[in-house]
């Protein structure tokens, strides 16, 4: 299947490593144009370094989403230079933790607002060209209460709820909007690797309760996202896609 996506300029928030690296490779692959961004000055420029063999423009250069003016910057650069945006996936995470206030603030920033600020920045010219296809990253930790009480999960489930709102507000200017939410995905450095090495009852219990009998890889989540945010699914929009191998024990009608 032809995805469409070549010529397609994106721009991917947290590409460093895991999925959104992932994503970013296919994406690549694909013939896309891309802009990416992680806070690692070297993450960064070893991924863009990476992505460029596949002979397309990558530009790339690292920025922290908490920080407000440079990330808006970032944004505004990165749709100059690609001359546009066709694709946005916002993905970079705080990663969870509970204990005080402070998770509720990161999770804010990081989780609700670095998707925020870079759907305003994409929206004047998605709107303008007429196209546009975003696709915005939860968790099944949203949809089934997992773990213990904390704002990332909260946080995450509000990415579903406004993902909806965005879709049915600008379709009609030919802008997709979609939500993936990922089960649990271990890949070398990921959150999954760290708990296997220090939470080994948690991993193991996670473990079991997956119906492949494994955890997923990014690359099976990206796909996912890059067919989302391709032309291909161009009668997807307003969807929550869950990509989990089984694992959330619920139908998702
Ligand atoms: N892995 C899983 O099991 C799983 C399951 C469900 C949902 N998800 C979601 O899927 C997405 C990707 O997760 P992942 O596990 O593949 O990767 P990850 O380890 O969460 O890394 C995400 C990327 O975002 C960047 N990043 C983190 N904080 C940032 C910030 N404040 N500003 C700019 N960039 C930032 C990271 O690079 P730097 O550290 O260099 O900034 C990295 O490139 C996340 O939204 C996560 O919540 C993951």
């Amino acid at each position: 299947m032809d995805l469409g996506l070549t010529g397609k300029k994106a721009i991917i928030i947290g590409a460093a490593r895991g999925i959104g690296m992932a994503t970013a490779e296919i994406l690549a692959r694909e013939g896309c144009d891309l802009a990416i961004t992680a806070r690692s000055e070297d993450g960064v420029k070893d991924a863009v370094a990476h992505l460029r063999k596949y002979g397309t423009n990558v530009i790339g250069s690292a920025v922290n989403v908490k920080k407000e003016d440079a990330y808006k910057a970032w944004l505004a650069g990165a749709i100059e230079e690609l001359g546009g945006c066709d694709v946005l996936i916002p993905i970079s995470s705080s990663g969870g933790g509970m204990g005080s206030e402070k998770y509720w603030h990161n999770a804010f920033e990081v989780d609700v607002l670095g998707p925020v600020r870079a759907v305003e920045a994409v929206l004047p010219t998605m709107t303008e060209h007429q196209t546009g296809s975003i696709v915005l990253i939860a968790t099944t930790s949203a949809g089934e209460a997992m773990g213990g009480p904390q704002a990332y999960n909260a946080m995450k489930a509000s990415l579903v709820t406004w993902g909806k709102q965005l879709a049915l507000a600008h379709g009609k200017d030919g802008i997709r909007v979609n939500v993936v939410s990922p089960g649990p995905v271990e890949f070398e450095g990921g959150n999954w690797d760290m708990i296997k090495g220090t939470m080994e009852k948690f991993y193991a219990g996670t473990l079991r309760q997956q119906p492949l009998g494994r955890l997923g890889t990014p690359e099976e989540i990206a796909r996912a996202i890059a067919f989302l945010a391709s032309p291909a699914a161009s009668w997807c929009n307003g969807s929550h896609l869950v990509v989990d191998g089984g694992y959330t024990n619920r139908t998702h009608f």
